[in-house]
């Protein structure tokens, strides 16, 4: 890993910060790549809401400016991405998002809440064993696993594949995974693919309350969802939901450590809760950055860009941008101008929002009410990662009540 990629992953909001006072729309090279930078609140929203910024790299692609693919992601027309809304643009991005909206309900994310205060009380409950836990393998990353596997209503006994397929993604999606990983990567998807192909087949005759029935009987006006997309839809459900709440539960619950009076008041008053996963989400985002393409030749604050290029939005920049909000850099969950990027925004706005919330708040609240006199052990390294923010471990002293 290079000397900046390491001075990016140890603080990036510093590269942000760096970048925001040249230009909040800046042309540089970042990682090696030119592309636009993006570290402005206004500049990054007006920019995810605006559709001559695309996502579908093979469209912009007419002008002989070559556009580097920031994520190393096979373009969408390859196999999976086609057909999940993620890598899509308008009309075909529409068309997916309306279905899966129709299966992906608000009841249905209502629905998880008793069976969340129960995952989490279970894995809890497991780590009383022990006064010492790593409290990402032993809770963090399973809760979301399991919340994902009930929306979708995968059986208890399938679900510990789970963490292997949407590790497999994670590795995906990052920047520079190696040629060993990408074929492991491979694998692990196709077992995956397999696996939900079987799954709908026997949903299809055996429909129950879960979000795959649903799915099947999505309609709008004659139009349905074919198995292949409801397979990239589940694929992208798993991989979209469970690296990055599993990121927002130990991003939360560290931050609460290190600042004791913020955590005193959460332990105080659990109402709290939901405040300290938005200033989470604030102050540490599970995704620091998407991208987007430029779709023409065009004019954006201020700045020509052309056809084909990139443009990186730094979204852990923009929820710390002092334009918009005061003492950016202070992690205070009952601040009153908490305003954050961290799902997006415009029409990719990130479809799993209200889950992910109620899983941070539940699992936030479990946490600080059931370890007793927590300690951090030893000093947590982040994932060495560019576009995930998270911890590789989080080891702690607590004793579980
Ligand atoms: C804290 C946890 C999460 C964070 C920070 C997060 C963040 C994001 C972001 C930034 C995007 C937009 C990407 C872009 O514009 O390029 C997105 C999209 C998406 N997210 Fe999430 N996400 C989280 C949890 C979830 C969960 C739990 C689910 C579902 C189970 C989910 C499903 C999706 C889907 C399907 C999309 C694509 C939406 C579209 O393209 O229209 N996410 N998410």
């Amino acid at each position: 890993m290079s000397g900046f990629a390491e001075k990016f992953i140890d603080n990036p909001y510093a590269v942000f910060r760096a970048a925001r006072q040249r230009h909040p729309v800046l042309w540089q090279n970042f990682f090696g790549l030119p592309m636009w930078l993006v570290t402005g609140y206004k500049e990054a929203e007006a920019l995810l809401k605006d559709a001559r910024f695309i996502r579908e790299v093979k469209k912009a692609d007419t002008s002989g400016h070559q556009p580097v693919h920031p994520e190393n992601t096979p373009p969408p027309e390859v196999g999976l991405m086609r057909n999940m809304m993620l890598f899509r643009d308008a009309p075909d991005h529409t068309r997916l998002r309306n279905l899966v909206n129709k299966a992906f309900t608000p009841r249905m994310v209502q629905r998880l809440s008793p069976i969340i205060e129960s995952i989490a009380d279970q894995l809890l409950d497991e780590c009383r064993a022990s006064p010492q836990h790593e409290l990402i393998r032993d809770f963090s990353h399973l809760l979301p696993a399991f919340v994902i596997a009930e929306l979708l209503g995968v059986p208890k006994e399938d679900q510990g594949f789970f963490r292997n397929w949407s590790n497999a993604f994670f590795r995906f999606i990052d920047f520079n995974p190696s040629m060993e990983e990408l074929e492991s990567n491979t694998r692990d998807i196709e077992d995956a693919k397999r696996y939900f192909e079987a799954l709908i087949e026997t949903r299809r005759s055996h429909p129950r309350d879960d979000l795959i029935s649903r799915l099947i009987e999505a309609k709008e006006k004659y139009d349905q969802l074919n198995t292949e997309e409801m397979v990239a839809t589940c694929l992208l459900l798993v991989f979209a939901g469970h690296e990055t709440t599993g990121n927002l539960i130990t991003n939360g619950y560290k931050l609460l450590l290190d600042h004791p009076g913020m955590y005193d008041m959460l332990r105080g008053n659990a109402v709290l809760a939901p405040a300290a996963v938005e200033e989470t989400l604030r102050y540490e985002p599970p995704i620091l950055m998407v991208y987007r393409v430029v779709s023409d030749d065009l004019v954006f604050a201020g700045q020509s860009m052309q056809q084909g290029q990139v443009v990186m939005i730094a979204l852990a920049g923009a929820n710390r941008d002092p334009s918009v909000m005061s003492q950016p850099e202070d992690f205070n969950i009952v601040r009153s101008d908490c305003k954050h990027l961290s799902f997006a925004s415009g029409p990719h706005y990130c479809l799993g929002a209200p889950l992910a919330r109620l899983e941070g708040e539940i699992a936030l609240r479990k946490l600080v009410a059931r370890l007793e006199k927590p300690e951090i052990i030893g000093q947590p390294r982040w994932k060495q990662s560019i576009v995930f923010r998270g911890y590789e471990t989080l080891h702690i002293r607590a004793e579980v009540v």
